[in-house]
């Protein structure tokens, strides 16, 4: 039970016992997740509203006393002095414009924000060095852009995150406009563990021994900063819940327990319901998902099922008079605008993720009970895809795309695991659609972040975006900061 890659995960039992196709399986379950009449997921073309949103992020050192800090209060770093974990929200074709100051006081602290998911221009894609200037401490910046898809998103640095994340400089990104049929109540929640020491002190947020291998995991499970947090929603009702794994290390495989559930978009992108059995939710990947809450005074639970004792994350304490009669129906939502690709017509493009012959060595001396942290290592490049590795934790050294794609062009990415670790590997500006896994069966579905198990073979296809620099890379952080990055050229 102890290698992850060899189990399957409770959906897969699913599918490979019964064979069921995504309809057939919801009869399984007692309800049905698609609508009787199939309901195909629909296009839709952004309306420009007009309208304008505008935040504004004041970064700074804020000593905040999370719940699951037992009373103790940690230097977070926050983009918002009222609350850790803003979540914007805009309506699709609305303008989002942006202010960012910069009141970090540690000298050379550079920021950008990333709208991690979000098909936003090159110019607002937030990556220091290569599609902006930083932000140096004490100046501000700006953003300003219309999101061209409906979803759920998030927000963060790119430079230290490994960091940055592990201080809370993070928050949700939602587009809305999707529900074709309202739901009565959301909640959005951000699953992160925090890296507290012994010593009740936040840190260390990475070390040798996890950055060669899975990642250094946190100490303290927590959503939106809370252990095990119990959420009010009205009984009966049909709730979404917007889940976001915003931890940098942590792959999970969620559930839920006590009411009828379906995923209605993962990444953001609408799908074709799928009753949720459980769905392997990788760092940075993001899982919409409509449920019929409990009656009045039930709860219903959000499990984690990827450790072999399954972890209850949060509840759901439905409240008051039901909303809803009769049999619960997870009605699709709009799609977005991402355009299909032409599989038949697509060019093929090899991605190779191994380790650097550090990264290896790093691992097995790890493996074997040596304190690799003590060797002070200069240079930290333990990852590399096609064999580069990027050249520095910042985004200074620029050395040569990874491939140069057509804007418009169709293309299937075919990414092969060399490694014994997993990897959720993400593109910018970009949306993946899935085609096929060596291991794994998986609904049709688009993601801007796809998990590679180890030794794993996934293809996905996708359209040349608009022209530019993006970035692809592992978003296990320590993996990202130590190699596993590069960029993909758009012409
Ligand atoms: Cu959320 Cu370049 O990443
Ligand atoms: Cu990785």
């Amino acid at each position: 039970m102890s290698n992850p890659s060899t189990r399957l995960s409770r959906r897969e039992l699913l599918l490979t016992s019964s064979c069921a196709a995504v309809g057939a399986a919801g009869a399984i379950y007692g309800f049905s997740a698609r609508p009787a009449r199939a309901e195909a997921v629909q296009p839709y073309k952004a309306p420009a509203s007009g309208k304008r949103v505008a935040h504004v992020f004041d970064i700074a050192e804020r000593p905040t006393a999370l719940p699951c800090f037992n009373g103790k209060a940690e230097p977070l770093w926050t983009f918002d002095p009222e609350t850790p974990f803003p979540i914007v929200r805009v309506q699709l074709g609305d303008t989002f414009a942006a202010r960012l100051k910069n009141n970090l006081t540690r000298p050379g602290e550079h920021l950008t924000i990333h709208w991690h998911g979000l098909r936003v221009p090159i110019e607002s894609d937030g990556v220091p060095f290569i599609t902006q200037q930083p932000i140096m401490p004490g100046s501000e910046g700006a953003y300003e852009f219309v999101p061209p898809d409906t979803g759920t998103y998030f927000f963060h640095t790119h430079c230290n995150t490994v960091e940055h994340f592990g201080r809370g400089l993070f928050g949700a990104f939602i587009v809305e406009g999707d529900e074709v049929h309202k739901s009565d109540a959301e909640v959005v929640l951000m699953m992160k563990d925090w890296h507290v020491a012994a010593d009740g002190t936040l840190g260390p947020f990475s070390t040798d021994e996890g950055a060669a291998k899975g990642g250094t995991a946190g100490s303290v499970r927590a959503i939106n900063g809370a252990a095990r947090p119990s959420f009010d929603v009205p009984a009966g009702a049909n709730v979404r819940v917007r889940l976001i794994n915003v931890d940098p290390v942590r792959i999970t495989e969620v559930g839920i327990e006590g009411a009828n559930a379906a995923i209605i978009a993962v990444d953001g992108n609408a799908c074709v319901p799928i009753p949720l059995e459980s769905w392997r939710l990788a760092p940075a990947q993001r899982l919409d998902i409509l449920m019929r809450s409990p009656a009045d005074g039930q709860r219903a639970r959000l499990i984690d099922y990827y450790a072999p004792q399954p972890v209850m994350l949060a509840d759901f304490a439905a409240k008051g008079p039901a909303r809803r009669k009769g049999k619960f129906v997870a009605h699709a939502l709009r799609a977005g605008s991402v355009p299909a690709a032409d599989l038949k017509s697509a060019t093929r493009v090899p991605f190779d993720f191994s380790a650097t012959a550090t990264g290896e060595a790093i691992a097995e001396a790890a493996a074997i009970g040596f304190d690799v942290d003590a060797l002070c290592l200069s240079r930290r490049t333990f990852w590399a895809i096609n064999k580069q590795a990027w050249a520095s934790v910042d985004h200074k050294d620029l050395g040569p795309p990874l491939v140069t794609l057509k804007s418009g062009g169709s293309y299937i990415i075919e990414m092969h695991n060399l490694t014994s670790h997993a990897h959720p590997i993400h593109i910018h500006g970009h949306t993946f659609e899935f085609v096929s896994s060596s291991l794994r069966k998986l609904p049709p579905h688009r993601a801007d972040t796809i998990l590679l198990m180890p030794k794993e073979r996934v293809e996905v296809a996708l359209v040349g975006g608009k022209p530019g620099r993006w970035m692809f890379h592992c978003h296990i952080l320590e993996h990202q900061e130590t190699g596993m990055m590069g960029y993909v050229a758009v012409a």
